[in-house]
């Protein structure tokens, strides 16, 4: 299966360090965001992915190609571990990248993807998501695929209070924790929400998709919405939504972007002390 990594966004919540800096770049202790996402894709057995950029991501492609020069000068060095570390983000994956002219909407930027995916089934992470999970989100919603034979949308519930942020689902409960859908809302507000289930950044999607979003209207916001694409799919296949296991973080909130990397550095030896006496210090301090 190919992905779609969606990383054209302009960042706007994370300003003013995206004015000239795709969020996609923002470090998560050592490491860009986007490549969670590309090893998200890689750890789910997916080798072919095609990461929709647009004008001032070009470092996002610089991060995943060879560093010629910064790789002879740490082979001059003998510094292996940083070398092999370097290295392996240019084997990561086979990764190819095209270009959404003009930011209008998710569902148009799937849509420039289209030459590249043929007409198989694909899956789409959008790059500004981070998911923490033991199995990685994309291959829990891959079994999903596998079982239902239709689209699949991963799901999780949010507090009431911030469904305006996510497209909402309408469904009836099919299994534990798989939901047939009926319906979907782009960011409704508190009343109209028909459930608390949010779309979490991660599809998997057959190919009609892409006749959907031809056929898709400027919705919300103006913008050519994959959600609203996902609602013309629903009168042709079924789509199902599945509960998956892991954290997720939204890279566009500031405050998000603060926890994974506190959480992040929790989990790492050489930080896990030292943090942890600091936040002591911190909470005592108040
Ligand atoms: C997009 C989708 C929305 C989804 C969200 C998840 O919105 O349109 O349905 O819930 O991603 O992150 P965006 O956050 O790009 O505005």
């Amino acid at each position: 299966m190919k992905a779609i990594i969606p990383a054209a966004g302009l960042g706007t919540r994370f300003l003013p360090m995206t004015k000239n800096s795709p969020k996609e770049m923002l470090p998560i202790i050592d490491k860009p965001a986007i490549q969670y996402v590309v090893e998200e894709a890689v750890n789910s057995g997916i080798d072919d992915i095609v990461i929709v950029t647009g004008r001032g991501k070009e470092v996002i492609e610089n991060h995943f190609d060879i560093a010629y020069e910064l790789e002879k000068i740490l082979e001059e060095r003998n510094d292996k571990e940083k070398l092999e570390e370097v290295r392996k983000i240019s084997e990561i994956a086979e990764i190819f990248y095209v270009r959404q002219k003009m930011p209008l909407g998710l569902g148009h930027a799937i849509y420039v993807a289209k030459k590249h995916i043929d007409n198989e089934t694909f899956a789409v992470l959008l790059g500004d998501d981070i998911i923490v999970a033991e199995e990685p989100c994309t291959k829990q919603i891959m079994k999903a695929y596998e079982r239902y034979d239709a689209s699949i949308i991963a799901v999780q519930e949010v507090d009431k209070k911030d469904v305006t942020k996510y497209g909402i689902i309408e469904c009836e409960e099919v299994d534990d924790g798989v939901y047939k859908i009926k319906n979907l809302v782009e960011k409704p507000n508190i009343q109209e929400a028909p459930s608390n289930l949010a779309v979490m950044g991660r599809y998997i999607l057959t190919p009609s998709i892409f006749g959907c979003i031809e056929k898709t209207k400027p919705g919300k916001n103006n913008e050519i919405q994959l959600t609203d694409a996902l609602n013309l799919l629903l009168e042709k296949e079924d789509i199902y939504a599945y509960k998956f296991k892991g954290k997720r973080y939204d890279l566009g909130d500031k405050f998000d972007w603060l926890r994974i990397n506190i959480e992040m550095a929790l989990q790492r030896e050489e930080f896990k002390q030292k943090l942890m006496e600091l936040i002591r210090k911190i909470a005592n301090e108040k």
